[in-house]
C-alpha cells in the first residue's frame, strides 16, 4: 500500500442505504467532515477507522458523475461494493465493477447482502456470484473476494456466522484487517522514467461544457503542467450496457476513451503501474473549472521519432526579402458583421504599399481545406485548429495573414494567439449587432436559421464570445468598410505591427 492508511471505498445500492454499512462494519467511524454536515450526492462521505486503520469513503449516494470521478480519483486500496441477494444485480453493478478494475484498486470485495432473505441460500449465493463473474470486463481485474453478509442483522460481519459454514472465507472485517495489511499486487514505481506528449487515456468528464476534441486544456499531472488537447477521441462508453460508443465529444457524466496530446513532454507511468504519475486532471484554459479527472493506459510513441526539421532560410530571413513584418489580423464577429468586406479592403491597401499577404476566409476555406466540417461547436473547434495551423504555415512563409472568420469561441481564439509571437497576432473583432447582421443578411442565412432550416447557426442557436481584450474593435453598423478598413490599418502603423 502506498505509505498512508489503505484507502477503502464503499458502494451499497442507494435501495439499502438506510442500512448505513459503515456503521455497520466499523461502530468506531469518525466522520470526517462535521457530524452535521449533509450527506451530499457530490462528494463522498468520509470517516476515519482505527481497526483496522483506514480511512473510508462511503459513495453510495453520488450520481453518476461524481461517482465515476471518485472512483477514479480516491486511488481506492480495497473496494466494498454490496449486492443485494434479494434484488440481484443491476447495470449499476457491473459499471462499479468495470470503474474499479479501471482504476486499479487492487481488492474488490463484493457483499452479497440480505442473504436472510433468502433463507441463507448458497444456491442463490452461487448463482450471484458466477452471473457477476461472467460479465466480463476489458480492463485487468485484480483479486476479486465473493462473501455473503447480512447487514441489518450483523451476520457475517465481524465473527464467522453459522448460517454460512458453506463458505470458507472468512467474515467480513477480518478479511478487510488482512487485506489493509497486505502489499498492494501490482509493483508500484516512485519515478517515471520516461517522458512523452502523447498518450491513450481514460477520462471522466465531469463539465457542464462538452469536451471537444481538438480544444486547449490546461493539463495538471501533480508535479507537470502543459496544454492539452483531445487529438482523437475513440469512443465512450455507455452507461447502460457498457457497450463502446462512437462520440464526437463527451457530456458530464460520460467516460471516454482517446488520443491526449500535450504541447511538452512530461514523465509518467501508466496508471496501472503508478497511480499518482499515471492520473491528471484537466481544467478550461479560460475559468480555471475542473472539466476532468483522467487516468493514462499508455504513452503513444508517435511524435518521438518526428524531428523538427530546421530549415536555412527562416522566417526571418523571408521577412526581410519581403520587407514586412510577418502577422495575422484575425477578423472575428457575427455572419454578416463585415468582416470579409473589411478583410478584403485592407488587403487591397496592403497590397497597393507592395505587401505581400493572403487572406483565409471562412467561406473560401470550407470549399477546401474544411469541406469536411460543419457547424456543430466540435467541427467549428476543428475548423479554427487548422485555420491557424495554415495561418502559422503562412506567417512562418513570411506573409501578413488575414483571417476572417467567425471564431466563435475564446477558447480557439486564446490557442490560436499562443502559437504566435507576442506582436505577430492581431485580433480585430468587427463588433455589429445581431439586429443588424441579421437586416442586412446578405446571403439569406438568417432567414434559412429562422425557418429552421438551418441549425447550430451563430448567434441564434449556437453561442458566440465576443472577444474580451481584442487590439481593434470596429463598429460596422455605423461605420462604412472603407473608413473602417482606415482604422485598421492606422492603428497596424500606430503599433508599429506593419
Ligand atoms: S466558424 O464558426 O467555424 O468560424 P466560418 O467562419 O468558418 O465559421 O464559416 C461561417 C460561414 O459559413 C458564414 O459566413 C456563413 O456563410 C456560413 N454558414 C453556414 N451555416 C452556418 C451556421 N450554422 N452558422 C454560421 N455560419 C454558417
Amino acid at each position: 500500500m502506498a505509505d498512508r492508511n489503505p484507502h477503502l471505498l464503499l458502494v451499497s445500492p442507494s435501495r439499502l442505504s438506510e442500512n448505513d454499512i459503515c456503521a455497520s462494519l466499523f461502530p468506531d467511524a469518525r466522520p470526517h467532515l462535521q457530524p452535521d454536515a449533509k450527506r451530499s450526492n457530490k462528494y463522498p462521505q468520509q470517516y476515519q477507522v482505527s481497526s483496522p486503520c483506514m480511512t473510508v469513503f462511503d459513495l453510495s449516494l453520488l450520481g453518476h458523475q461524481a461517482f465515476n470521478t471518485a472512483l477514479l480519483s480516491l486511488r481506492g486500496d480495497i473496494l466494498v461494493m454490496v449486492i443485494d441477494a434479494d434484488f440481484g444485480l443491476e447495470q449499476k453493478d457491473y459499471w462499479i465493477k468495470t470503474l474499479s478494475c479501471l482504476a486499479a484498486i487492487p481488492h474488490i470485495i463484493v457483499a452479497i447482502d440480505n442473504m436472510s432473505h433468502v433463507d441463507y441460500s448458497q444456491e442463490r449465493f452461487r448463482a450471484l456470484q458466477d452471473k457477476f463473474n461472467d460479465h466480463p470486463v476489458e480492463f485487468d481485474c485484480q483479486s476479486m473476494h465473493f462473501i455473503p453478509v447480512d447487514l441489518r442483522s450483523g451476520d457475517n460481519l465481524h465473527s464467522k456466522s453459522p448460517h454460512f459454514d458453506w463458505h470458507d472465507g472468512e467474515a467480513l472485517t477480518p478479511l478487510l484487517s488482512s487485506l489493509a495489511s497486505k502489499p498492494a499486487p501490482a509493483a508500484r514505481k516512485a519515478s517515471p522514467d520516461e517522458s512523452l506528449d502523447q498518450f491513450a487515456v481514460y477520462l471522466s468528464w465531469i463539465s457542464k461544457s462538452p469536451m471537444l476534441p481538438g480544444r486547449h486544456y490546461n493539463f495538471d499531472n501533480g508535479s507537470q503542467t502543459a496544454q492539452a488537447h483531445i487529438s482523437t477521441l475513440k469512443h465512450c462508453f455507455n452507461p447502460e450496457t457498457l457497450e463502446h460508443q462512437a462520440a464526437k465529444r463527451l457530456l458530464s457524466g460520460n467516460l471516454g476513451y482517446g488520443n491526449l496530446s500535450l504541447d511538452s513532454s512530461v514523465p509518467f507511468e501508466p496508471f496501472e503501474n503508478h497511480r499518482e504519475t499515471g492520473s491528471f486532471l484537466l481544467r478550461d484554459t479560460q475559468s480555471g473549472e475542473l472539466v476532468a479527472f483522467g487516468i493514462i493506459k499508455h504513452g503513444l510513441r508517435r511524435a518521438t521519432n518526428l524531428h523538427w526539421q530546421k530549415l536555412e532560410i527562416d522566417k526571418a530571413a523571408r521577412a526581410r526579402n519581403n520587407r514586412q513584418n510577418p502577422c495575422v489580423l484575425w477578423f472575428t464577429g457575427l455572419s454578416g458583421s463585415g468582416k470579409s468586406a473589411v478583410a478584403s479592403l485592407v488587403e487591397k491597401k496592403l497590397h497597393a504599399q507592395g505587401k505581400h499577404t493572403y487572406v483565409l476566409d471562412g467561406d473560401n476555406v470550407r470549399h477546401g481545406l474544411c469541406r469536411d466540417l460543419g457547424f456543430t461547436d466540435a467541427d467549428r473547434v476543428e475548423n479554427l485548429r487548422r485555420i491557424s495551423e495554415t495561418a502559422k504555415l503562412f506567417v512562418e512563409a513570411g506573409l501578413i495573414v488575414l483571417v476572417s472568420f467567425i471564431s466563435p469561441f475564446r477558447s480557439e481564439r486564446q490557442a490560436a494567439r499562443d502559437m504566435f509571437d507576442k506582436d505577430e497576432f492581431v485580433e480585430i473583432f468587427v463588433d455589429t449587432p445581431l439586429e443588424v447582421c441579421e437586416a442586412r443578411d446578405p446571403k439569406g442565412l438568417y432567414k434559412k436559421a429562422r425557418a429552421g432550416l438551418l441549425k447550430n447557426f451563430t448567434g441564434l442557436d449556437s453561442p458566440y464570445e465576443p472577444p474580451q481584450t481584442p487590439e481593434i474593435t470596429l463598429h460596422a453598423s455605423t461605420t462604412s468598410s472603407k473608413d473602417l478598413a482606415d482604422i485598421v490599418l492606422a492603428e497596424l502603423a500606430k503599433n508599429k505591427i506593419i
